[in-house]
Parts: C-alpha cells; sequence; structure tokens
C-alpha cells in the first residue's frame, strides 16, 4: 500500500516511527504493508516511488527541521496540493495542524486526493469541524474510502466503538471529555496547585497541544470532536458554528479547590443532546468522567442499556498513530477480498 504523509509533524513522526518498528508484525498480522512513497511539510515535499527511507527523513526533521535531508528526492517549496497531484499513490493521510477558519491546507488536501481517487485516512480535525457531510458525500462520489478515527480520541477508538460496538441500542446523548490538554491542566490544577499558564507549557513540550493552543483552551478542539462524534454516531449533520462553546480559561485554581473542597471536580465537558455545547463543568469524584492527565472519557446515554463510558489516552503522537494503522487495517480489509 503506497501512502503519502500530508504534514511531519508529531502524528506523522509517530507513525513513521510504527512503521519502522512495527513493520513485520502488521504485514504478519494484518497483511499491511505501508510503503511511504510521499512526505509533504510546510516547507516542500519529498517522494520517491520506491519508499523513501523513513529513518533519513526523521533525521532529516530533526536536525534541519525540513526534509531537505532528502537530497535528490527533495523538492523544497511544493506544496500539499501539488505534491498529492505528482505522486502515485493508494492512501493520503492527512496529519496538518487543525485550522478552523477555513480548514486549510487539510481541506485542500482531502478534497485534492479524494478527487485523484485516493483513499484518506484524516487525524486533522479542521476538515470535518466545518465540511464533514460534504467530504462524507464527496468520498462517496469518487468511490475511495474516508477514514478520521484519530480526530476524535486520539488513540482510543471512541467513533468506532460507538457505531460498531454499541447496534442495536438507541443512542440518545453524548457526553465526554474530549480533550487532553485541558484536562491535563486541570488535573494538575487540582492535583498540585500549578498554574494554568505553567500546565499548560508543559502540555505543549510535551506535544499534546494544537499548533494554536488557545483551540485546547478555549473550548474549540473539544466542539471539533462533538461535532465529528454527533455527525458520525448520530447522523448528524453539525458544524462548529452549531455548538455554544466555553473554554476553560475562566477556571480558576479557587474554583478548582472549591470543587475538591465538595467531592467534586471541574472538567471540560462536550455535550449533544436537545443542543450541541462545550463547557466547564462540575463532575463528582466518583462518576466514570472522573479521568486525570491526557485521558479522555466518553460518556453514551444508551437505550435500554444506560450509560456506556469508554475511557482511554486522546492525545499524544505514539498514540494517535495507532489510530492511522487501525484506520490503513480498515482500507486494505475493505480492498484485500
Ligand atoms: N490537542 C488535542 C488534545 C490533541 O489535547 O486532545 C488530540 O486531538
Amino acid at each position: 500500500m503506497r501512502v503519502t504523509l500530508l504534514g511531519f509533524g508529531v502524528v506523522a513522526r509517530s507513525f513513521a516511527e510504527v512503521v519502522m518498528s512495527e513493520g513485520p508484525k502488521l504485514a504478519k498480522e494484518y497483511g499491511l504493508k505501508p510503503k511511504i512513497v510521499g512526505i509533504v511539510d510546510s516547507h516542500g515535499a519529498a517522494f520517491d516511488k520506491n519508499g523513501l527511507d523513513l529513518a533519513k527523513a526523521l533525521e532529516s526533521k530533526s536536525k534541519l527541521g525540513t526534509l531537505a535531508g532528502l537530497d535528490g528526492s527533495y523538492h523544497e517549496g511544493m506544496d500539499g496540493v501539488h505534491a498529492i497531484r505528482e505522486t502515485e499513490c493508494e492512501v493520503v493521510v492527512e496529519t496538518t495542524p487543525t485550522e478552523l477558519k477555513r480548514g486549510e491546507p487539510g481541506l485542500s488536501h482531502v478534497k485534492t486526493a479524494m478527487i485523484k481517487g485516493r483513499h484518506v485516512v484524516c487525524t486533522n480535525k479542521g476538515p470535518l469541524a466545518i465540511a464533514m457531510p460534504a467530504l462524507i458525500e464527496l468520498a462517496h462520489h469518487n468511490e475511495v474510502v474516508f477514514k478520521f478515527s484519530g480526530t476524535v480520541g486520539g488513540g482510543t477508538p471512541v467513533l468506532d466503538f460507538a457505531k460498531r460496538c454499541l447496534e442495536g441500542s438507541e443512542i440518545r446523548g453524548i457526553r465526554g471529555i474530549l480533550n487532553g490538554t485541558s484536562n491535563y491542566i486541570l488535573t494538575r490544577m487540582a492535583a498540585e496547585g500549578v498554574s494554568m499558564k505553567d500546565a499548560l507549557a508543559d502540555a505543549q513540550r510535551l506535544g499534546y497541544a494544537e499548533a494554536d493552543p488557545t483551540y485546547d483552551v478555549e473550548g474549540l478542539d473539544t466542539a471539533c470532536k462533538l461535532v465529528i462524534t454527533s455527525n458520525y454516531v448520530l447522523d448528524s449533520a453539525l458544524s462548529i458554528k452549531d455548538v455554544d462553546i466555553r473554554g476553560i480559561t475562566k477556571v480558576t485554581g479557587a474554583d478548582v479547590a472549591d470543587a475538591s473542597s465538595k467531592g467534586e471536580t471541574i472538567k471540560l465537558i462536550g455535550s449533544v443532546g436537545s443542543k450541541a455545547k462545550v463547557s466547564p463543568e462540575r463532575v463528582k469524584l466518583t462518576h466514570p468522567l472522573n479521568v486525570s492527565g491526557t485521558f479522555n472519557a466518553i460518556c453514551f446515554d444508551t437505550h435500554p442499556s444506560g450509560e456506556v463510558t469508554l475511557v482511554g489516552k486522546g492525545a499524544g503522537g505514539p498514540e494517535t498513530a495507532t489510530s492511522v494503522v487501525r484506520d490503513l487495517i480498515d482500507i486494505r480489509r475493505a480492498f484485500a477480498r
């Protein structure tokens, strides 16, 4: 399976490491043999139809900040749309940073890839938060598979858990912690009295935060994930404009301490029921949604089974890279018959 990577940040680099370290296992257990024939970052593109040297690509990115170390394969200044048009491959993996004004450059990458007949794996929330119904239609029209499990829950398979494992139950509402960075910040404020600013700086250093960290703390990242989950699981047609959004920036150390003294904790909760909203809410310490650090927790209100809660790591390169592998396995299965 020939793959082009759009974006070479934390998630794509972790994915490249998985391909190098787990290659034989993926081939043996799943018949998955990803050959990375193209990599594009914000400076340029590298491609080689025989497969790029991933160790060299990682070394180049770490030492030079670009893919220039890939010598003859490197095309400085070539952008993603151009690279998708130039490269022969089966799958485009879109991992560029989420951008919520126009969804770019991810939206153009996804559209170009589909129009070229490429299957798409997308971990970038921007294109989906802005144009999910249209992209799903475009994928159908071009008869390609569109997978985006890494957009919600990082490595935790929230979307397919709800869609496949809860089949037969009616899902009446969704409520959850969907942003690892804000949960990490609130956890450290509560447990260690760390300031929001310092905890955010740590989350950025550890690779959890968005390229624009206001998306995390202002609730926009949670809103994106709520839109994607609701559209996928409940067949709604929401976009981010339909969500009432309030983030954690006004939560103080005193608020957190007061909640603690009452057997509660403050969490950034996204919910869909009669309306879609994101806001800080008090949660009982004993409630399943009280998860710490970068964990996400999502509770599906199902009929007749009641609340079903899924918990797992929601941010981080290696975690999200597993979602890319999962989506590629699904694409391979769809075409291996
Ligand atoms: N910044 C996001 C988070 C990354 O903290 O949850 C995963 O989508």
